[in-house]
């Protein structure tokens, strides 16, 4: 029997936030939990597990991912940012502390979410118009700001001219 289940581990190599990490994760297990249960960095929510809130977001090789939508095995060898990465030396992100400035956040469970989507988004588009962002996290679900804060927040962020490197690992 557990022959059985060490035959269904599987080894997962990924760097997070700069630093390697090696794990042997059953094969169903999604990367969501992974990065939560296993690397212990509970800024990634999880909020549904269907693919529908967002706030699982995590940046992988550069594209902003649901990490509740793939299994931590399909991230070997990959770069993953998360929220805790996104802070250097102590200073907020821009992106951070627009959130914080514009009040883009209440209870702020989907705010990692957000933040993370937002910064794969500037990346993308640093430009963007306001219509342009509530496309950008329209994958982002808040059940308490009405978002007009969230999209404030994020325009802001764009106006600073965010330097957003996707792989700062
Ligand atoms: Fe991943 Fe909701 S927990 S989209
Ligand atoms: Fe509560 Fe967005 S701030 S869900």
């Amino acid at each position: 029997m557990a022959e059985g289940r060490a035959s269904r581990l599987k080894h997962v190599h990924v760097k997070v936030n700069g630093k390697a990490y090696e794990d042997m994760v059953e094969s169903r297990m999604l990367l969501a939990y992974f990065i939560r249960e296993r690397l212990g960095l509970t800024g990634t929510h999880i909020g549904c597990d269907t693919t529908n809130c967002g706030a699982c977001t995590v940046i992988l090789d550069g594209r902003s991912v649901k990490s509740c939508s793939m299994f931590a095995v399909q991230a070997d060898g990959a770069e993953v940012l998360t929220i805790e990465g996104l802070a250097k030396e102590g200073k907020l992100h821009p992106i951070q502390e627009q959130f914080w400035e514009n009040h883009g956040l209440q209870c702020g469970f989907c705010t990692p979410g957000f933040i993370m989507q937002a910064y794969w988004f500037l990346k993308e588009n640093p430009n963007p118009s306001e219509e342009e962002v509530r496309q950008g996290i329209s994958g982002n679900l808040c059940r308490c700001t009405g978002y007009q804060n969230i999209v404030k927040a994020i325009m802001e962020a764009a106006k600073m001219r965010v330097e957003v490197p996707v792989r700062s690992m």
